[in-house]
Parts: C-alpha cells; structure tokens; sequence
C-alpha cells in the first residue's frame, strides 16, 4: 500500500512523488509536504510557529500565541477559522454566520479508489491505487468532513474530494465548497494556466505569483472557453525538461474556480473547485454534499513529465469507453462541408468519397432534425427531418453502413429554441427568471437540467434515435453560456444550487447512456473546445477541440490542451482553405500533418476534392492508421513552443520504449536566406541505432545519443507554412 501511516502522520508515496500530513496534538490536519519523493520522516519539523501580530489563535492553543490558522500550512482551511487566505469551505451551521473549525476524528484506508456518487471520478482496480479518507468534525456541532484521498503509485497522482456530511438536526447552508487546497512554504513560483475564446481555446500563459490573489474562475455554467480547470506551479527556472512543477486539474464541467495565494509570510497556497459565484447549497439533516474531483501531479523532471503523468493517468484511468484501447475511428464529419445545406443525396456522395479513402466514419453534424435550415429554430424537436434527408435514419444509416463506414450523430440535448414545439409545448422548461426576458446565446435558451422530466424527455428521445439506426458515435455539443438561469421548480433560496443540479443532471444523462450503449464513441463538445475538461473525459474519450480549424491557430490551441489532457482526446480535423475562420491558405499537408497530432479526421465536402488532395489524402490516412499507436500511447513531447518559436513549431510522439518515434513541424515563418534550423529528439535509447525517414524518404542512420543530443536539421521549407513528418524507428 502506497500509504503509511504513524502516529497520525499520513505519508502517501508514489513513484516519483510524496505527500505528506500530519493531525496535530491540536486536531488540525496540516499539510506538511509535496514534492519530490522523500522518506516518511514527520516534515512539520519543517513549519515555523511564531507569534504572529493580528493573527488570531484558535481556542484550543490555550495560552500558546504562536499557533495561528493564518499562517500554518492546512489541507482544508475552513471559513471562521482565523485563516484570512482563501479557503475551501463556507458553512453556516445554523447561526447565519460562516463559522466552523474542522478537527481530526479518524480515517480508514482501503485498496482501490473511492468513487463519487454523481461525479466523475478516476477509477482503480484494488492494485493500481489505494484509498485514504480522513474524518474531521467540527468543533461544536455533528458536522462532518471527509476528506478523500486516491494514490496512484504508478501515475504519481493524487486525486481529492471532499464530503460535507451533517448529522445535525437542522439546516448547514454552504456557499463555498472548493475541492482541495495545496499550501507551500514558499514564494517566487509561477502560475501556468489557459485562457481563450471561442475558437481559440487554451492558449498557455505563464505568470509569476505576487503578493495577493490570482484567480481564475468560469461563471457560465460550463468549464469554458476562457479558462480551463487545470492549472500549473512551477519553480521560475523549470521548463520542459528540467525543473518541479505541480498540476491541478478538476474533473468538473461546469464553472469553477482557482485562487493563488501568496500570502505575508512568502508562502503560496492554491485552492481550486466548483465555481461559488451566486452559489448556495441547502444540506438538510442526514444529508451529505460532494465535490467534484481534483486530480494533482508532481514532476520534478519538468513540464513533459507532468504532461505524461496526466495523458498515463487519464488514459488508463478515466478514459473507460471500450474505444479507449482501439484504433479511434478516422471520420468525415459534413458540418463545414455543408453546414445546414445538405440531403440524403449530398451525404451518400460524401461517404462514397470516404469510402474511397478508406476512412471509417460518417459523422451527420448539426440540421438533420425538427425545422432546423438555421441555427435559429429546432432544437429541443429530436425527430427526424425525414423530408430534408428523402429517407429515414435507419434507411440513411444502412446506406452508409453498406459502404463500409460507421455512422456518427451529432446532438444538442441540453437545448431548446424558442422556435420549437418543444418550446411551444413546455416554455417552463427553459431555465428562464418568470417575468424577465431571457439572455438568449446562438439565438437559444437552455433547458433546465435539474427537473426529472426534462432529463426524462432528453433520454426518451436520445434513446429512441439510438434504438432506430446503428448509430456508433455521437458528438454531444452544448453551444452558449448559462446566463440569468431559473429553475421553475427549485424555491427561491434554493436557486443557488441550480448551476450545480445542472451539472449533476447532464452526468445522469450521459452516464445512463453510456450504460445503455456501451460501445458508443461520445466525443464532447461545446462550440468546440468550451467544455474540455477532466470531468467529460470521464464519459468522452474525445472532444472537439476548437471550432477554429486553421492548422496554423491550431497550433497553438492544441499546444495548449497538451499540458494537462492526452492527445487521443484532442478531435482535430482537416478542412478547407481559405479557412472558414480565418481565411488562411495552408498546404493540404500541413493541414494533415496539425490534424494528425490529435484525434484525426476531415471536415470538408469530400467531393470536391482534387485528385491531388485525394493523393495526399491517402497517404494521411494510411500514415495515421500505420502509426496510430505512437499517437493514441506514444509519449508526446513539446519540442518547440509556437508562443516562443515563430518559424516552426514541432513536437514528437516516442514509444514508451523508445524503439520508435514521429515528429511533426509546421514553419510559420519563412526567410529570404534563412538560418539553419534544427532540433531534438527525445525519449530515445541513447544507444539504440535509428533508421530516419523525412517525409518517407531514408535519411540515414544515427544512434538515438545523437539524435537527443545533437539534434537533426530540419529541411529548409519552401513554401507558406510548409511542413514535415521525420520518423526514426531503431534498427532492426
Ligand atoms: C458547434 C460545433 C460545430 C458544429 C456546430 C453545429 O459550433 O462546435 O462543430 O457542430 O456547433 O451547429
């Protein structure tokens, strides 16, 4: 067992990392260590106690001053406690005041990981983690906290979540319920997280932390595109190779909320859970509250390592659909080939062209349902437009499935146009304040996500399409901002709980599904990437991840989301050019080769195609098929960063053991009389012996010391955002 437990010091080891906290002689459960992997020796030796001016003692420090809750290191500081930093609870135990102070009780370990009713969470055989759960009470009143750890030795991950149980016999009304807090005794560390928009999602920003409070926070009901739930400590002088680095990432898709705090005394804490903007939960006697999950990461090897402790660990532990050790599906989706404008006949052409190519599925986008010609009507009407396909689902679906290829389906269920029947037949399901006018997003309202008929009606109408065609993929999108919402059925000091229901109802819906189809592909989305999160891995191995289909933006979009999510969730697609976003012209190859970096697939009128691009079609798809395991298991690498580089960026996939590896470049930039370019390779066997191809043609022969140390020189590019694809595989 990865935990060790002596006189009430709880140390929890994994490969390359260890935690570390103690109960005191007080009841206060501090946090005393986290970092590189050390001995189980008790670090509060480590804290300094002093007596600290206007930083208050809690009761039970009788006559000693030196003890303060505003400064010594705590794994769930608690509001009224004395600790002015950010905190993880608000609870008013009756008196209308947020005040209560959390004391040790007990704890029990087991193998496996604890599971979250509701939630999602990372997952374990009794082997690959062990579980600790720590019992705190409140001081006065039968108010419980149980905070859950998982270990995951191999992974060196540690995954929190907290319950809120009151025993009491009266109302505990939370406000504020953060999943986890990580305090250090130090400053000068920088904060790495990612920002963005619609359609250019996760770009990467490195700060330094100063005196007072960063935060990042989602107050639209879903992660978002402007911020993502997982963020990044690092030593000022770590970098991708080098240096300690700690993650947080929440498995949460609805708003959340991240608070960095250096405080008086140089130490930083991080709190990170669910969003508590307009956020109140009514915990009634004998009931409990649970918070989403936040999986945490060491690395003391620098960011590439984090980056493979959360790919390995999501992979293998969160990703559970039955695609997640297979081939994933190579797809045509008609959205920018089409978009509203298409039939049955339209469709059938394009599948014909995928067959032809050897591609595995046709994805039917947005439009194929209710009175859907625009965005401005239909959702909610989740029957087939019969009339616009000249046939049925299942008729369509047959045609398709006869050409060899899957059928995909793309739906919007947590909507609802106000031009629908469904509208006309139910306004109260739209989460609208009574009396107001509603701030409507994409032309349309949401519907609330937290009443059992809407959740009935949703799953009725999801499964009765399922059940009427083989339908082996769906991409769930969700395309607005929760705004003003209202739940018709919740009392008014309950509407606080409403985003959270929300959240709590779409996992209902998505979990039943699962469960109904097991073998089901969901790939995730929200007007691309706005809901790329840990949390809707749990149910899609993939999500759309930008709306933004330009290989040159993506670039960087996807640079992004490679820190803290694996590269098979990454969905990623070659269209058009001039691109439908930015009107750039790309290379038909260079589209490929960025699409290629995740999930891959086409989002073009297959049709129209040149016999050319068809050419270079092919070969991508037999490249992708022929080196699908590098990409889906290999380890990915940063080689370049495309805030940084401006001429090219590259990045590389190796086997875990090292026996092959891919790296993709894309130029940027080009040069009258240009420097010479290069660079290296890594995760190789330094003595291995490696055959190269540059773009499939033999480039000799070099020992894998050479290659990561030495570097290769990247051909010289000769046209606008030109690219290449070297892969070195040892000799045989
Ligand atoms: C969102 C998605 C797109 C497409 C459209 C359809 O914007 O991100 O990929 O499905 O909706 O309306």
């Amino acid at each position: 067992m990865a935990i060790r437990i002596k006189d009430n010091v709880f140390t929890l080891q994994t490969k390359n990392s260890t935690y570390q906290m103690k109960a005191d002689d007080k009841g206060i459960l501090l946090h005393t260590y986290y970092g590189k992997k050390t001995d189980e020796t008790d670090y509060s030796y480590m804290i300094s106690m002093a007596d600290r001016g206007f930083s208050g003692n809690i009761y039970e420090a009788r006559e000693d001053r030196t003890y303060s809750l505003d400064f010594l290191p705590q794994e769930f500081p608690v509001c009224g406690s004395g600790d002015y930093r950010v905190d993880c609870l608000h609870a008013d135990l009756g008196e209308g005041v947020n005040d209560c102070l959390m004391f040790f009780d007990s704890y029990r370990t087991y193998p496996g990981k604890y599971s979250l009713e509701g939630l999602p969470a990372m997952f374990a055989s009794q082997e690959e983690a062990d579980t600790l759960e720590i019992l705190l009470k409140d001081n006065q009143e039968e108010v419980y906290l149980h905070l859950l750890y998982g270990v995951y030795e191999n992974y060196d991950i540690i995954t929190r979540a907290a319950v809120i149980e009151n025993r009491t016999d009266r109302e505990v009304r939370l406000s504020r319920v953060l999943s986890a807090c990580l305090d250090m005794d130090h400053d000068g560390m920088d904060l790495i997280h990612f920002y963005g928009r619609h359609a250019g999602e996760r770009e990467m920003e490195r700060i330094s932390l100063f005196h007072g409070i960063t935060e990042l926070r989602s107050t639209r009901g879903t992660s978002s595109h402007q911020h993502n739930p997982f963020v990044i400590l690092a030593d000022k002088n770590t970098t991708e190779e080098e240096g300690n680095c700690y993650g947080c990432s929440l498995l949460y898709s609805g708003g959340f909320h991240m608070q960095a705090e250096v405080d008086q005394f140089h130490q930083t804490r991080l709190v990170m859970g669910m969003d508590d903007s307009d956020f109140t939960w009514s915990l009634l006697p004998g009931e409990s509250f649970v918070t989403p999950e936040a999986a945490f990461a060491f690395s003391s090897q620098g960011l590439a390592r984090l980056s493979h402790c959360y790919h390995d660990g999501f992979q293998g532990s969160l990703i559970r659909s039955s695609w997640k050790n297979k081939r994933r599906p190579i797809l045509v989706n008609n959205w920018e080939a089409t978009y509203f404008d298409f039939n049955g006949d339209k469709l059938l052409k394009i599948a014909k062209e995928a067959a032809e190519l050897e591609l595995d599925m046709l994805v039917l986008d947005d439009g194929w349902f209710g009175k859907r010609d625009n965005d401005d009507s239909g959702l909610g009407d989740w029957f087939v437009n019969e009339k616009k396909l000249g046939c049925s689902l299942k008729e369509l679906v047959d045609q398709v499935n006869g050409m060899g290829l899957m059928f995909g389906l793309w739906f919007e269920p947590e909507m609802i146009s106000e031009d629908s029947d469904l509208y006309r037949n139910h306004p109260e399901w739209a989460m609208v304040v009574p009396g107001r006018k509603p701030i409507k997003g994409r032309a349309q309202l949401v519907l609330d996500m937290t009443r059992k008929d809407v959740l009935d009606y949703v799953k009725e109408r999801l499964f009765s399409i399922m059940d009427s065609a083989n339908i082996q993929y769906i991409k769930w999108d969700m395309n607005r901002s929760v705004a003003a919402a209202y739940s018709a059925l919740l009392p008014r000091e309950r509407q606080g709980e409403l985003r959270h229901r929300y959240v709590l109802g779409l996992y209902e819906v998505l979990e039943e599904l699962l469960q109904r189809y097991p073998d089901l592909l969901l790939e995730g989305c929200s007007g691309g990437g706005g809901r790329f999160d840990a949390g809707m891995l749990y149910y899609a191995p993939q999500i759309w991840c930008s709306d933004n289909t330009d290989a040159i933006e993506r670039l960087n979009i996807q640079y992004g989301t490679s820190f803290g999510y694996p590269m098979s969730s990454v969905s990623a697609h070659v269209s058009v050019c001039p691109n439908h976003q930015n009107g750039r012209v790309t290379p038909f190859k260079t589209r490929g080769i960025c699409a290629m970096q995740g999930t891959f697939g086409y989002e073009l009128d297959l049709s129209r195609m040149t016999e050319a691009e068809k050419e270079e079609a092919r070969e991508q798809i037999h490249t992708f098929k022929e080196r699908y395991r590098l990409f889906q298991f290999g380890d990915y690498y940063r080689i370049t960063s495309p805030l940084e580089n401006r001429d090219f960026t590259a990045w590389e996939y190796a086997d875990k053991d090292g026996t092959e590896a891919y790296l993709g470049v894309i130029y940027t930039d080009l040069h009258g009389n240009p420097a010479a370019q290069s660079v290296k390779f890594r995760g190789l066997l330094p003595e291995g012996r490696y055959q190269m191809w540059k773009d499939k043609e033999p480039a000799g022969i070099y020992t894998g010391a050479a290659l990561m140390n030495g570097g290769i020189l990247l051909p010289v590019p000769v046209e606008n955002y030109d690219s290449c694809q070297i892969y070195v595989r040892l000799e045989e």
